[in-house]
């Protein structure tokens, strides 16, 4: 594994290499992580799992600079972008909710990026339920959320993420240049990774430290961010097409859709979902 790092210090210098001490340096809150930083994984979703506990209060996290088996929801490649020009990363982190309520990670990770793309302006993210970023009408980010069973039967919850931060249009592959964008297409300027990261892992500490009841409030914001709210969408689990129109969040973060009729579908997961045009 490359650099590692747990604690903090006031200042950090603006540089293209992500290194773990920097990121560390530019966080907010003391001993809220241990970092770790590494060239090359598979996935950081599985690799984090492989690291030490230590004394940080909200968990462990991995960036790699590539992944060779990078992978997205419902088992899609996740197509990193050139190294050292977007963030992968992984958090491993047991939240002090029962089990029931760990499905909330999705939502309140995407909370993070969220309120994190907002202090990039013009960027307006959007959410597009559950767990994509949008800026405009193209992907910038993709949540993968997992629970993963650890030795002494203890249950992790591993949060991947993949941002395209300054990866350039042209350098997409082709299927999806269309369908993504990075930070940096829309602001017009180079991101500064290091204070980027730190920014996301201060959102995400924040939202993983507030109480279970703070989540109707979270879940409020998410809804005025919310990319399809109003939108008519055609979701997909399995063989199984609902078509209606995106009304609501449930109280879990579940998609609400009016089918017509007078009748409601309420959507836990799906494997698709897509904004009809
Ligand atoms: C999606 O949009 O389907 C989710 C994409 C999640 C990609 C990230 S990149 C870091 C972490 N490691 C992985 O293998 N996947 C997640």
């Amino acid at each position: 594994m490359g650099s590692s790092f747990c604690r903090t210090s006031s200042t950090y210098q603006v540089q293209a290499v992500l290194d773990a001490e920097s990121v560390g340096a530019a966080l907010e809150r003391e001993d809220a992580w241990s970092i770790h930083v590494t060239d090359e994984v598979a996935s950081t979703n599985d690799a984090v799992l492989d690291l030490p506990v230590g004394s940080e209060t909200v968990g462990t996290v991995l960036f790699a600079e590539r992944q060779t088996a990078g992978r997205g929801r419902r088992g899609n490649v996740w197509f990193g972008g050139p190294p050292e020009s977007n963030l992968l990363f992984s958090c491993r982190v047991r939240p002090a909710w029962p089990l029931r309520d760990w499905g909330r990670l999705t939502h309140l990770t995407a909370l993070a990026l969220k309120r994190a793309l907002e202090g990039y302006p013009p960027a307006s993210p959007l959410v597009k339920w559950p767990n994509d970023l949008y800026l405009g009408d193209r992907k910038v980010s993709g949540i993968l959320a997992e629970t993963k069973m650890q030795g002494g039967g203890e249950a992790s919850a591993v949060i991947g993420v993949g941002v395209n931060v300054n990866v350039q249009q042209d350098e997409l592959p082709e299927e999806i240049r269309d369908l993504a964008t990075s930070l940096r297409e829309v602001t017009g300027t180079w991101i500064d990774r290091v204070g980027f990261a730190a920014g996301i892992l201060d959102r995400l500490s924040d939202i993983l430290s507030s109480p279970a009841e703070a989540f109707a409030k979270q879940l409020a914001e998410l809804k005025k961010a919310h990319y399809s709210l109003g939108k008519p969408v055609r979701a997909r689990l399995g063989v199984k097409i609902i078509e209606g129109t995106a009304i609501d969040l449930g109280s879990e973060g579940e998609r609400v859709l009016d089918v017509g009729g007078g009748k409601r579908c309420v959507l836990a997961s799906a494997d698709e979902v897509r904004v009809r045009r």
